[in-house]
């Protein structure tokens, strides 16, 4: 008997699986670990790459081409002078003068005592700017000020002529990228919500100024669908749009798709509208024109910018809480994580029902993996432990190969969520995957 899933998680669940299981660990554990920064094992590593996957698939549409790019992860001074980051980009800070606990003021109620020690004596608020400065050269004289980019935005905006020169597009276009970006935030927390180090898919889409209201909301519905699509919960998605003092220093009109994670409802994604602002700055700041010339007014202008932005770990992170499911079936309870096949790391699973039949089971499983790479094969415990193995890491088909294989040419296929069971042909396995997978 089995009984309907429940969603139980927590933030403490989820990291403790994440690490007993190889999807994600601290950075340096072993000198102590790193504040708000994280290595990806396996699992992680092929979960995150599905995720992109998934999030390039997702940008393609009728109204124009969709390019890719790739930039520097440091960028120059001059650069993030122009973008407005090295004057606006602080976030407001006060100390406690008691424990020495450090906290972003917009975060706590400094009418209040401290979250920490219970004691109220608090610093004047101050502000800090969140890039992280390096110098550029040996020599230390003669270095040059770089920053750590703190979004992937900017290498979109400085190579606009470049990519619009090279790749036959024409406005309306979007240039996407996945890259890390660097924050020194004040307080790093929720594990992968909010990280010093991380990781963007951003894709600014050029449009003229008169279509930029019409291609916001195109872009907003567009945003959402996505989630639905990767199956995340309806109930725990909404978009919300920003206060007028909530506003980023390029946008006038933002849109945040939230999900309502254990500890609230917060931001998941950003869609903004940036104007023209940052090629404006750049064309300003750099001397370069960086206008586009419309053959049909015979006029130039500088096109405006309908920004979305996610963060790839956050996302993770969101898809954890909501695939992580737990059951009862005969009495015994069982933990799963619900993925939707393509976002899953390790698509099927393969187990021959008693060690004497691993050489025809394992033949099988080379055949599927030549075209499906990410699976696996188990021979060691229980049938029953293997499935619950599988289950944890949110596997969607295991496949067992058992005495009647050979004669019947067949073998038994159990769907992850409903533990169902059915014969089908051993010639049958690989359309059978490949159906899943897309569906
Ligand atoms: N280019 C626009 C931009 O960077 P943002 O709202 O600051 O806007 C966009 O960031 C997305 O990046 C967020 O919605 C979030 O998913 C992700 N993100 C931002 N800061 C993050 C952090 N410290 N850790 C993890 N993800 C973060």
């Amino acid at each position: 008997m089995k009984e309907s899933p429940k969603n139980p998680v927590t933030l403490d669940t989820l990291v403790a699986l994440c690490k007993r299981r190889g999807f994600i660990f601290q950075t340096a554990e072993i000198y102590g670990g790193l504040n708000g920064f994280y290595d990806f094992g396996h699992l992680g590593t092929l979960l995150k790459e599905n995720i992109r996957q998934n999030w390039r698939n997702s940008l393609f549409n009728k109204k124009g081409e969709i390019t890719f790019m790739e930039g520097s992860l440091i960028g120059p001074e001059a650069m993030w002078i122009a973008s407005g980051h090295v004057q606006n980009f602080h976030d407001p800070m006060v100390d406690c003068m008691e424990c020495k606990h450090r906290f972003r003021s917009d975060h706590i109620d400094l009418e209040k005592s401290c979250p920490n020690c219970g004691k109220k004596n608090w610093t004047e608020v101050r502000t800090f700017n969140m890039m992280f400065k390096t110098n550029i050269g040996a020599a230390e004289a003669h270095a040059s000020t770089g920053y750590l980019r703190p979004e992937t935005a900017q290498a979109i905006f400085v190579n606009f002529k470049n990519v619009l020169s090279t790749s036959r597009v024409k406005i309306p276009f979007g240039i996407a990228q996945i890259g890390k970006a660097f924050r020194n935030e004040i307080t790093p927390k929720q594990f992968l919500f909010r990280m010093r180090e991380f990781e963007q898919m951003e894709m600014e889409w050029f449009c003229k100024a008169e279509d930029a209201q019409e291609m916001f909301d195109f872009w907003r519905q567009k945003r959402l669908d996505f989630y639905h699509d990767l199956g995340l919960d309806k109930e725990k998605l909404r978009l919300r749009p920003h206060e007028k003092d909530e506003l980023s220093h390029y946008s006038s009109q933002t849109d945040d798709v939230e999900y309502n994670f254990p500890f609230g409802w917060k931001e998941l994604e950003g869609i903004a509208h940036r104007g023209n602002y940052d090629l404006t700055q750049h064309t300003k700041h750099a001397g370069k024109d960086l206008a586009v010339f419309d053959e049909q007014a015979k006029a130039s202008y500088v096109p405006d910018v309908i920004e979305c932005s996610v963060g790839s770990d956050r996302l993770l992170l969101t898809i954890l809480f909501d695939s992580y499911k737990e059951d009862t079936i005969d009495g015994e309870t069982r933990n799963y994580f619900a993925f939707k096949p393509s976002i899953a790391p390790i698509k099927a699973a393969f187990f021959p029902l008693s060690k004497k039949l691993e050489e025809p089971a394992r033949a099988i499983f080379d055949d599927i993996r030549k075209v499906v790479p990410h699976i696996q094969f188990d021979v060691s415990g229980s049938i029953g432990k293997r499935y619950r193995r599988q289950d944890e890491i949110g596997t969607p088909l295991c496949f067992t190969y058992d005495f009647d294989s050979a004669e019947s040419n067949t073998i038994t296929v159990r769907d992850r969520n409903t533990t169902k069971q059915e014969r089908i042909a051993i010639d049958e396995i690989l359309p059978y995957i490949q159906k899943v997978l897309t569906s």
